[in-house]
This record gives C-alpha cells, structure tokens and sequence, in this order.
C-alpha cells in the first residue's frame, strides 16, 4: 500500500499521459481497500422505507425524503398533468426559448416561502453551490460584481463539499472558522474588517449532527461587520418553520439573511434547487 502510494506521490506533474495512468491506479487502489464509493442500482423502493439493490430487500436510512412526498399520490398527480401540458423539458435553454412558466411560477412560491424577492433555479444543489460563489464574489467588469482582492468568504469547517467546490473556483479569498462556532467566526472577521466584501456562509441545519444553527447570531454578526449571510437550507426547507420555510420562516429572520439555498431533493422529494435573495 505505501509503496503505491509513495508513487502516486512522486508522479511528475508536468506529465499528463502519466497522470491519467495515475487515475486508473488510484482508483484500483481505492476499491482494494473498500473506500471507493459504490453507485448501487436501486431497484424498487426509491421512495420508501424499504428498498431492493441487486435483487435484495434492504432498509433505506440513506435518503432524504423527510416529508415521504417523492411518492405521495397527489404529488405524482401533479407531476403527470404537467408533463401532459410541458412535455419532460422545454427543449431549449432558458435564455432562449426555455423559460417555462411553470418554472417561473415555482420561482415565485420558493421566494415567498422563504421570504425573499425572487428565486432561481439550478438542476441539482450541487451546480447551485458552485456557480453562486463565483459568480457573486468576482469581478467580471471593472468593479463588478465584486473587485476580488477586497472579496472574502466565511464559510464553517463543515460546509457541505458543493459550498466548499463553490469557494474554490471563486477567486475571493477563502477563510474557515469552526464548525458552529461562533466566537471563532467573530474572531475571523474582526480580522478582515478592513476587506470591503463579505460573505458569511452557513447551513441552516448541520443533517450529520442534527444541530440547527443560532441563525439570530449569524444575522447580528453579519450585520455587525458589514457582511452578508448566505445560508446552505437545503435540510431545513419543509422541514423548519410553520410554513416549512426553513430557517428564515423558524426563526423569523428572512431580512437578515440576505441569499437562501434550497434543495428540492430533500424534504420536497423531488430534484432541482434554487437560490432565494432580494432583488438587485
Ligand atoms: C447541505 C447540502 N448542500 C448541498 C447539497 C447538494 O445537493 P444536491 O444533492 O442536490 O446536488 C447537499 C446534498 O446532499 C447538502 O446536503
């Protein structure tokens, strides 16, 4: 094992073909030691309890389907009626000739659940956290949206991966505090008081601990250092709040965090996630 891996270690960089053989070689060394992760085929199942993989019956703990709506009968109703009058997709790029007044008008429910303006959709969270980062903290024109050298995000050791993808491809300036931590947070940003853009990035509910943040904090702190809050909601929506509208709506904060994040793949059961904020 160490030999192979002081290889992959001292494989020239600067040598493409050579690395691409190196990829084949990781992987093989990872499912030798049972850590490569397995793609299994669900079978029956997907939406309850019980499923089958490779024609075995198992129990799912793996999904997120908090509210049982992926299968709910009058949501497979209202499914079906739309793909009778849309088709599957719009065939087209939104930009063009695809913007759906269906997706429009989920746009329009998501904002109000979660108390903001307007809303955008994404295919999965995923492409949500890795294109929002880059997009708001860079600067594309002049000054705009953001000059990148004053740019900083706060993001907590324990973000999801797709938040911590998002940071690495944006060219702000990345800096981590401790998983909910708030004095260490307080303690980062004092430290870049002076940086003219912050952005301070949380989930509304940690999924792995079962914790659900002090957002109230994070909203005084934000506003205390100037900072904007973007909050990762996608274990909170439909399942925090009276309305199911996840942070902003159980704590009653939706002025003070200024971007939401939602998956639809969690409580909703569905696919897709969306981006919640003011209008510029
Ligand atoms: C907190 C959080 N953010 C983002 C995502 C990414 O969502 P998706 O699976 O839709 O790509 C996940 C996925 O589990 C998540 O748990």
């Amino acid at each position: 094992m160490f030999d192979l891996v002081r290889q992959l270690l001292t494989l020239r960089p600067e040598d493409e073909t050579t690395n691409f053989q190196n990829v084949a070689r990781l992987v093989d060394f990872l499912k030798d030691y049972g850590t490569y992760p397995p793609f299994f085929e669900v079978q029956q199942g997907v939406n309850e309890p019980e499923c089958v993989i490779d024609g075995r019956p198992y129990i799912m703990f793996a999904a997120n389907n908090y509210l049982s709506l992926s299968g709910h009968p009058a949501v497979k109703e209202a499914a079906i009626r739309a793909i009778e009058r849309y088709g599957v997709g719009p065939g087209g790029s939104r930009v063009m000739s695809g913007n759906v007044e269906v997706i429009v008008e989920l746009e329009r429910r998501i904002a109000a659940l979660v108390g903001k303006e307007d809303c955008l959709t994404f295919p999965t969270g995923y492409m949500a956290n890795v294109t929002v980062f880059q997009a708001l903290m860079g600067s594309y024109l002049g000054r705009l949206p953001y000059e990148t050298k004053e740019s900083v995000i706060f993001i907590d050791e324990l973000i999801h991966g797709s938040a911590l993808d998002g940071c690495r491809l944006s060219p702000a300036k990345t800096v981590t505090f401790g998983h909910n931590d708030l004095e260490d947070l307080e303690a980062r940003l004092e430290e870049h008081a002076s940086m003219g853009n912050k952005l301070i990035v949380t989930e509304g509910v940690y999924c792995l601990e079962g914790e659900i943040v002090d957002m109230p904090r994070y909203v005084e702190l934000a506003r205390a250092y100037k900072a904007k809050l973007m909050v990762d909601d996608a274990h909170a929506i439909g399942v925090l709040g009276s309305r199911g509208g996840g942070s902003p709506d159980h704590h009653d904060c939706a002025d003070g965090i200024d971007i939401v994040m939602g998956c639809m793949d969690k409580a909703m059961g569905g696919r897709a996630a969306t981006y919640a904020a003011t209008r510029p």
